[in-house]
């Protein structure tokens, strides 16, 4: 044997971890891209915008002022009492800085709380289609992701009848992500109050995914499950700066988590990555703290886009698609045109340089559905829909 070579056998739990194909049909998009193709990427799941200027100029400012070393590992206290502060305001619950984890990204909060909440062969209800990656850490725990289907017959809102059929006693978590990736969906009021008396009638613990909770079209107002009664102990809230404040590379993110939850989490951080950076964490006190304008612009537009991506869509032959109330994705069904989502995908890219993820990127129930982003400038957005119009009509020949 080689004295150099690297031993390349695996731990057996590897075999179980998954991917976010998102980051894959990117690179193989940049890839044609760098052949000379033009490309239009519609899998990004990233606003297109700049951090507002005023929260760079905070990190910069705390760069400047020597925030460069070890962070306290639960977040600095400023950020804590931010976010506490803004939490409360936003999300209908009082909320104690003592329960704030400032974690590496909204997935931060993912990882910690599949980690520490799911034990061997223990089931996790996970959204499909959803974030790939809640499925992902549910099988690499050496748990049991048991999908709920999300259906856009449903407008794209879990059915908490199906739900409630789903619960064993093995169950033990159950995650729901609203507004949703990659649907857009929303659950309503009452879903969110049944859902409640789920969990508590079978002890099961939730995992709220609220990234896209500012990013809402809707007369109402988010609420999280969590300023339900009885819920603020049992879930897990996962928030963070990448969507509403265009921070995706800042990698901040956070969890309010029930009192007993926030030494075990502690723990999982100094176990991993210590800290998030500190002087991002000035840049994300300022985002809460300073002026919201840049985020209601942002929203507005993104609006505008949605109508302009549903409405051009709709007029497409094979292809329907719901209006959805959040986030900035849309998750049309294109069975219409004779083709799968995956095949449809494919083909697209290839043929006409519109790069979209197939709906089996977030599980099996959307095998007949692309999801398209609509984080792009409404000139690429009107130009693609050209392409995919073309594309279909030749496609249903
Ligand atoms: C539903 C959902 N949750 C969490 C995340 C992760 O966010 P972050 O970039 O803050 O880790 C994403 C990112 O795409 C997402 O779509």
């Amino acid at each position: 044997m080689d004295a150099h070579a690297v031993p390349s056998r695996l731990a057996e739990r590897m075999s179980r971890l998954g991917t976010e194909t998102a980051f894959e049909a990117a690179a193989a998009a940049r890839e044609l891209e760098a052949s000379g193709r033009d490309i239009i990427h519609l899998e990004i799941g990233e606003p297109d915008f700049a951090t507002p200027a005023n929260v760079r100029e905070a990190a910069k400012a705390a760069l400047d002022a020597g925030a460069t070393h070890y962070a306290p590992f639960l977040g600095i206290p400023e950020l804590r009492a931010a976010i506490a502060e803004d939490a409360t305001a936003r999300k209908g619950f009082p909320v104690d800085p003592g329960r704030v984890v400032v974690t590496v990204g909204g997935k931060g909060v993912m990882v910690h709380a599949i980690l520490a909440l799911v034990g061997d062969g223990e089931e996790a209800i996970v959204p499909d289609p959803g974030f790939p990656i809640y499925d992902s850490l549910g099988r690499f725990v050496a748990g049991v992701p048991v999908p709920i289907p999300i259906r856009q017959e449903h407008d794209f809102r879990l059915d908490v009848d199906e739900l409630a059929s789903l619960i064993t006693p093995r169950t033990r978590l159950l995650v729901i992500n609203s507004p949703a990736n990659p649907t857009g969906g929303v659950l309503t009021r009452s879903d969110l109050e049944r859902i409640a008396e789920l969990a508590l009638a079978n002890d099961l613990m939730v995992l709220s995914d609220e990234i896209y909770g500012r990013i809402l079209y809707g007369e109402g107002e988010h609420r999280s499950i969590a300023s339900l009664p009885g819920m603020a102990e049992r879930t897990v809230v996962l928030d963070g700066f990448s969507k509403t404040y265009a921070m995706t590379g800042w990698r901040v993110g956070y969890g309010i988590v029930p009192a007993p939850l926030v030494e075990p989490f502690g723990r999982l951080l100094i176990n991993t990555v210590s800290c998030v950076p500190t002087f991002a964490q000035f840049g994300a006190v300022e985002a809460l703290q300073g002026p919201q304008d840049a985020v209601d612009a942002m929203v507005a537009e993104f609006r505008v886009r949605r109508d302009l991506v549903v409405d051009g869509l709709n007029e497409i032959p094979g292809i329907r698609c719901h209006r959805p109330s959040g986030a900035f994705y849309v998750f049309p069904d294109v069975s219409g045109t004779g083709l799968t989502g995956a095949e449809f995908a494919a083909r697209l890219l290839a043929e006409t340089g519109v790069c979209v993820l197939a709906g089996t990127a977030f599980g099996t129930v959307g095998r007949d559905h692309v999801r398209i982003s609509y984080a792009n400038s409404r000139e690429n957005l009107a130009e693609a829909l050209r392409r995919i119009a073309a594309f279909a009509a030749a496609a249903g020949r």
